[in-house]
């Protein structure tokens, strides 16, 4: 049987074009998780993303109408004003009364939403440019309805597994366990699968909402993970190592060079300033006690300075 090719042997314009592709997949990656933020942050009425926020959009609030969802969230960027917010949400609380709409409610979503929210914009959104449209969106939020899950599912499907099967390909080049390879090339599927599938338990639980950030969480993890190692095992024997060897031996020898300099200068330099010293002082016992620090100390540098030029306990 023919050998697998691995990362060595493909040319130099094939790890080119690879890591392009697999740089582009880790920024579009990044992007994702700032589409994420952006479409889901602050439905639960607190800012940034959490667990509840997730919930929130696949199961619905109970206690929140989707006009409320929306403006406590990815909505809330197009308003003018804080107090515009305040002024719908105190409107629905109160019942979403006719008179109050006209008076007060339908010019700020002339203003600020009908740009896209109208059948004249042409974006296929729930229109807002009348009471009746307006009033059904401040019934209970139900969360995402089937048919748009089934939409995102599709396409989702279709793209991701693209994505994960060209970077797959890529990863089996690699040089690793084959155990781990196999798993590895597993996992990003099982989680997008299981994503997928969280989707619509979390719409019927909310409690599946950790299900779903936890597949999506591991399949950004896996597929990260193949494009890291991937890219560094695609360049790093490609940097002559022999020539690396040898560079690292010419720093490593100039260091231990200055070193053992530095050592045999400080000693010229403790004789002369301990001889100096020396003769001021007075006391046998105390030259003797310090004659056998300064032979201790004389001993200990030049046993390293005897170890440095070729010695490898330094490095
Ligand atoms: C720049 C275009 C744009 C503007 C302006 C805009 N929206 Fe939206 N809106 C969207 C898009 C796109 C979606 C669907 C994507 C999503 O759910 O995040 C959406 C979704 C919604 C939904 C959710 C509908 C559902 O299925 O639950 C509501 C409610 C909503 N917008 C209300 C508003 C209100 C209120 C304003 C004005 C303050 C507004 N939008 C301004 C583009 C816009």
């Amino acid at each position: 049987m023919a050998d697998c090719q691995r990362f060595s042997d493909i040319s130099v314009s094939e790890r080119i074009l690879n890591s392009l592709f697999l740089l582009s997949i880790a920024m579009g990656y990044l992007f994702s998780l700032g589409q994420v933020f952006f479409v889901h942050q602050g439905r639960d009425g607190q800012p940034g993303l959490s667990i509840a926020d997730i919930a929130i959009a696949y199961h619905g609030s109970r206690d929140q109408t989707r006009l409320a969802a929306a403006i406590n969230g990815p909505m809330a960027g197009n308003l003018k004003s804080l107090t515009d917010k305040e002024i719908i949400l105190d409107w629905i609380d109160s019942g979403a009364g006719q008179a109050v709409y006209d008076a007060r409610v339908a010019p700020i979503l002339q203003r600020d939403c009908l740009g896209c929210h109208s059948p004249a914009s042409g974006m296929n959104l729930p229109p807002l440019t009348g009471y009746e449209q307006v009033a059904k969106l401040t019934e209970v939020d139900k969360g995402a309805s089937i048919p748009s899950l089934v939409r995102v599912s599709h396409i989702h499907l279709f793209g991701i597994a693209f994505i994960l099967f060209f970077v797959g390909k890529l990863f089996v080049l690699c040089e690793i366990p084959v155990w781990l390879k196999r798993l590895t090339i597993g996992i990003p599927f099982m989680s997008m699968l299981t994503d997928i599938f969280a989707w619509y338990l979390t719409r019927e639980t909310p409690e599946f909402a950790y299900l779903l950030v936890l597949s999506g969480g591991l399949m950004g993890v896996s597929l990260n993970f193949q494009i890291l190692l991937s890219l560094y095992q695609m360049w790093l024997p490609a940097i002559e190592m022999a020539s690396l060897q040898s560079t690292l031996n010419v720093a490593v020898g100039r260091i231990k060079a200055n070193v053992s300099k530095l050592a045999v200068e400080l000693m010229r330099r403790g004789r002369q300033w301990t001889s100096a010293w020396w003769k001021g002082l007075a006391g046998q016992p105390m030259q003797r006690c310090m004659e056998k620090v300064r032979k201790q100390v004389f001993c200990f540098a030049d046993s390293i300075k005897n170890r440095l030029p070729n010695g490898r306990r330094l490095f």
